[in-house]
């Protein structure tokens, strides 16, 4: 049984590529990582031809040597499946395994993940190595786990090659049976798009206006999920024939048009993420996030990763700088950041953290990605800060097991962000408001859950007082229904602009709008507009507090039991109602008319006493993260500074620091990159 995620132990990590090194290095690394507090080691994920040379030949030698040194110092191993990379053999002699661009050229060998997920002869091929590889090492006492492929959908989440084109066209036989059903679902009529035979249709391609028919794309999207679902499913099975008891399988991630909850649920015992923060200091994207907010935006993807799998682990953490030969230049984690970013994920749930990599690899693309030691293997200042995570963590071991609280949730569901994944009018709202109600719920210490409509047990929402649906302008009337449930118990419900506005093919509805939600917030939409670019800030009147809206204003009535609660105060529009709120059993629903501004989507969170729920006992300054993990009897709250300067906070009840074990109270200054952790 492994001590990774057993709920008992906080385990720290790396990966090691015993193929880029001297077999004569392999010991003295082992013994030197378990030395420095490494417990567990992921192999072999790019490996393929180490197992499998050339085409069915097997050789088994190479990982029996390096894994007989791993059981005989007691190093634990998760072994990769190696189905991202590969081999040259295999890619030359049926090209029809590449993944190809939006015009169709093939990617090449010389990279990775180059492979599509519907090919049946490297469907065939990866089973066989799949099974091949579990049948030989999966009784390997080192062996605790397995990791599938390596970054599903990473590098490339879009396919289009004929296996693709293919296996859609099945896909869609399943879905919609006949060709009349599927045009009607897509609106082929439309531009004069209708199919005639199933063999008109294909994977998009080129078109004169970068666009093809939007209701085909959230289709596609929808595809290329099953695709990789089924991929990371096939290789499941195999290795559940062959693991040992209490082994587990996972994979790494995360990333986009797949739905990974369902993955996670019908493939693996858990799922894993790869956190590099450093992009925060690098990335276009980031430029002109304030300081403050920058890797801390990588709690925001931690919580995304609990909300697929409430047991995490981090497969990759960040421990050395950024780069490719080819791309990225993020600098060295400052002294305290790799400590910094491993508390970060520590504090959103993770008990398992292993860093990427052990050594710096000497050639390839990632020369300048660094890991825990750099080219020479010497001393550094990063293995040393890996001691010192190691020993603050065997004085925190009590946290395992415990979960991250939050009685706020912002709903999601993948139909809504594959849709908006090309639709700019709703991917431009979706943005604003996930960015705006995460900075506000980051700045004003307001712990927050992701959940999925799509995968969430209805019991389950009822843990949250507040929950925002931001903009789900998909709506089924079953989603209709849970939310109404969720709100007739006790919930306070928010719904932003452009909720309902969409059938599940995309289609816009001819409905009033809010469509499929008038029902429930009694609300009616009788106009609406981007905010125009020259229309200044426009604002809202909440019963005397001052909203500033953002991107989009839907003009909001109230009718039947719906209550206006704001106007509109500016633009052309000024007068218009922008918020409604309808009283539902022991609940309410509010229907905000326009997307989330951090300033608006703080007005909510404080209006609705969510904001600081911790104040009583702690007042923190806005640059640093609160996170709670709990297991009912304790709690322990981490305060993360994300910034170079010291943070002061002030601790209103004695409470126990977790690392020096001493109680603290009053006026506490926590060191720049440093979290304090104190327990209740
Ligand atoms: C991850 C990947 C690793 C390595 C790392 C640095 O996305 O899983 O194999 O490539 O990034 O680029």
């Amino acid at each position: 049984m492994s001590t990774i995620l057993d709920g008992k132990h906080l385990v720290l990590g790396t990966c090691y590529y015993p193929e880029h090194w001297p077999e004569t290095m392999w010991e003295p690394d082992i013994l030197r990582m378990l030395e420095n507090g490494i417990e567990v080691i992921r192999i072999a994920e790019f490996a393929w031809s180490k197992t499998e040379p050339e085409e069915g030949r097997f050789t088994f030698d190479f990982f029996d040597r390096f894994l007989d040194l791993c059981d005989q110092h007691g190093m634990k191993v998760i072994f990769g499946t190696p189905t991202a990379t590969p081999p040259a053999w295999l890619t030359e002699k049926y090209p029809e395994v590449l993944n190809a661009d939006l015009e169709g050229t093939l990617y090449r060998h010389g990279a990775r993940r180059h492979y599509n997920y519907n090919s049946l002869v490297y469907q065939t091929l990866s089973a066989r190595i799949v099974r091949v590889l579990a049948e030989h090492y999966a009784g390997r006492k080192c062996i605790i786990g397995w990791q599938i492929d390596n970054e599903l959908n990473c590098e490339r989440e879009w396919f289009y090659s004929e296996a693709d084109s293919a296996a859609f066209r099945l896909y869609l036989k399943k879905q919609y049976e006949t060709l009349d059903r599927l045009n009607d679902a897509w609106g082929t009529v439309f531009w004069n798009q209708t199919y005639t035979a199933w063999d008109e249709i294909h994977v998009p391609r080129k078109t004169i206006s970068d666009s093809t028919n939007p209701h085909e794309v959230l289709d596609y999207i929808r595809f290329i999920s099953v695709s990789a679902r089924q991929f990371c499913k096939m290789q499941s099975d195999i290795l559940r024939e062959y693991i040992k008891p209490g082994d587990f399988i996972t994979t790494n991630g995360m990333f986009a048009n797949l739905d990974n909850h369902q993955m996670t649920a019908e493939s693996l015992d858990f799922y894993t993420y790869d956190s590099y923060p450093n992009f925060a200091y690098c990335l276009d994207a980031y430029r002109d996030v304030p300081e403050d907010l920058k890797d801390r935006r990588w709690s925001r993807n931690l919580t995304e990763v609990r909300s697929i799998s409430r047991r995490f682990g981090i497969m990759e953490q960040q421990s050395g700088a950024n780069g490719w030969n080819t791309r990225m230049e993020a600098p060295t984690p400052r002294p305290g950041q790799m400590m910094l970013w491993t508390m970060q994920s520590i504090a959103h749930g993770a008990d398992y953290v292993s860093y990427f990599r052990w050594r710096t690899s000497t050639i390839g693309t990632e020369i300048y990605w660094h890991g825990i030691l750099d080219y020479s293997g010497r001393e550094n200042r990063r293995i040393a800060e890996l001691r010192q995570i190691h020993a603050t963590l065997s004085r925190m071991q009590e946290l395992a097991g415990t979960r991250y609280e939050a009685k706020v949730g912002i709903l999601k569901d993948y139909d809504n962000i594959f849709d908006a994944r090309l639709d700019k009018w709703h991917g431009r709202i979706d943005w604003a408001s996930e960015t705006a109600l995460f900075n506000a719920a980051q700045k004003t210490h307001t712990p927050l859950d992701y959940i999925y409509l799509d995968h969430i047990q209805p019991e389950e929402m009822a843990d949250y007082s507040l929950l925002f649906y931001p903009h789900p302008a998909l709506m089924t009337k079953e989603r209709a229904e849970l939310l109404r449930s969720y709100v007739e118990q006790g919930g306070t419900l928010v719904l932003g602009c452009r909720s309902a506005y969409k059938d599940m093919n995309g289609r816009c509805v001819m409905d009033k709008l809010p469509g499929l939600l008038s029902d429930l917030t009694q609300a009616d939409i009788p106009e609406y507009s981007f905010i125009a670019p020259d229309a200044g800030k426009v604002t809202i009147d909440w019963n005397g507090t001052c909203l500033e809206a953002s991107v989009f204003s839907d003009l909001v009535d109230a009718v039947g039991t719906g209550k206006l609660e704001g106007i509109y105060t500016s633009d052309y529009y000024a007068g218009s109602g922008a918020l409604v709120s309808n009283q539902v059993g022991k609940g309410k629903v509010y229907y905000y008319g326009s997307a989330f501004s951090e300033q608006a989507a703080r007005v909510f969170l404080e209006k609705f006493g969510a904001a600081e729920p911790y104040s009583d006992c702690i007042k923190v300054p806005e640059s640093c993260e609160l996170a709670v993990r709990s297991n009912g009897q304790s709690r322990y709250l981490f305060i993360l500074n994300y910034l170079s300067t010291p943070a002061v906070v002030q601790i209103c009840q004695p409470m126990v620091d977790l690392n020096t074990g001493e109680t603290v109270s009053g006026s506490f200054e926590i060191p720049g990159y440093c979290t304090l952790v104190l327990k209740v």
